[in-house]
């Protein structure tokens, strides 16, 4: 059955937008609409976190009863087969006797996955609608899948010599407006951000995404990393999303982030922090501001990563270049699979 495409794609794109209605955390942000056999939309959902209804079912639930017999179901992920704190969305569409099924994203999960053939095998047309957007907006998620551990960003900024600070410590502000404003949306594009305990007490830097200058935008949590104390007047301390501590185990920290759902984790200095991320193998994207200032001196923007011989170095390939006023940004990401 060849379903009605124009209607499906245009609820496909609506499902994305109703998805990301939902908040990010330990499940993925799903949306779903329900479609007549003539293409009028019956019904929305999407999933609003853990315990609560799935998208699929949020919007069978808008249907007067009987109104899903014959209907479609077009959904950003594939219907889960799962029995966890709700029962599994294949079933559920089953008994709601709808026909067909169009889904964007397959389901990962060891024991979530295995809708589409469910649906399938009690008569459902499922069909998979392949589009880029549809596993763009659930990219963090999917990859906690994999990992285990949330997608990790290293940034810093450094002078064209390679020093991330002056001789006496002082590093604010290497770089210019321009790319001090990147930076905030990048805050507020990961649900995380980690400092170790060195750039607390050098820098006391505040951790809030003030981007357009507003502290409005999503905040992500701050992560102190090291074992010394913040003071007590430290202005992480005044964060809108409090903070955590966490030990030098990097590995088991990550999994701990992702445990609560924080998929995303933006690592902000400074150079020992940065280095232990790179030469643990934990750095999956770069971030590097490039100013056009020369500070010498021993404070190099990353020290011991592992690198005894040449052949050790760690390649990365650039994937973007561009120049935020005076300033260059080069991100880069580390080869190696996942
Ligand atoms: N240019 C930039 O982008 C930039 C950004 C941030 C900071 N900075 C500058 O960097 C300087 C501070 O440098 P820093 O290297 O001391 O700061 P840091 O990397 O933020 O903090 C270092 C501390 O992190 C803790 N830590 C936690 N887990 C660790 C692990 N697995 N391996 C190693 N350390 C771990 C340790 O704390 P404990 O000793 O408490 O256990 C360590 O002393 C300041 O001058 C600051 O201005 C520059």
């Amino acid at each position: 059955m060849a379903g009605n495409p124009t209607a499906e794609r245009g609820a496909m794109v609506r499902a994305r937008e109703l998805a990301l209605r939902g908040p990010r955390g330990v499940n993925p942000q799903v949306g779903a609409v329900i479609l007549s056999p003539d293409g009028r939309v019956l019904g929305e959902g999407w999933h609003r976190g853990a315990g609560t209804p799935h998208a699929e079912v949020d919007a069978l639930s808008r249907l007067r009863p009987d109104e899903a017999r014959g209907a479609t179901a077009v959904v950003t992920l594939e219907p889960c087969n799962h029995t966890g704190r709700t029962g599994p969305c294949a079933a559920a569409l089953l008994d709601a006797g709808i026909s067909r099924v169009v889904f964007a994203c397959a389901d990962p999960g060891d024991v979530s996955s295995g809708g589409a053939d469910r649906l399938r095998a009690g008569g459902v047309d499922v069909d998979r609608l392949d589009e880029a957007e549809g596993e763009a907006i659930i990219a963090d998620w999917l990859f906690v899948q994999r990992t285990g551990r949330p997608r990790v960003t290293v940034k810093w900024a450094q002078s064209l010599d390679g020093r991330a600070a002056a001789a006496d410590g002082t590093s604010q502000w290497i770089t210019g407006p321009e790319a001090r404003a990147h930076v905030h949306r990048e805050r507020s594009a990961h649900d995380a951000i980690a400092v170790g305990t060195g750039t607390v007490l050098a820098d006391d830097p505040q951790l809030t995404a003030r981007v357009d200058g507003t502290p409005d935008a999503p905040q992500p949590v701050p992560v102190v990393f090291g074992t010394r104390a913040i003071p007590a007047d430290a202005a992480i301390r005044r964060h809108p999303r409090g903070h955590r501590t966490a030990s030098h185990d990097l590995e088991r920290e990550l999994f701990g982030l992702a445990a609560d759902g924080l998929q995303s984790l933006y690592v902000e200095g400074g150079p020992t922090l940065a280095s232990a991320f790179i030469g643990a193998g934990l750095a999956d994207r770069l971030t590097i501001y490039l100013a056009p200032t020369l500070l010498g001196g021993p404070r190099t923007v990353l020290d011991d990563i592992g690198v005894s011989t040449i052949d050790e170095q760690r390649r990365l390939t650039v994937t973007r270049l561009e120049q935020l006023g005076r300033d260059l940004l080069v991100e880069a990401t580390t080869e190696k699979e996942h």
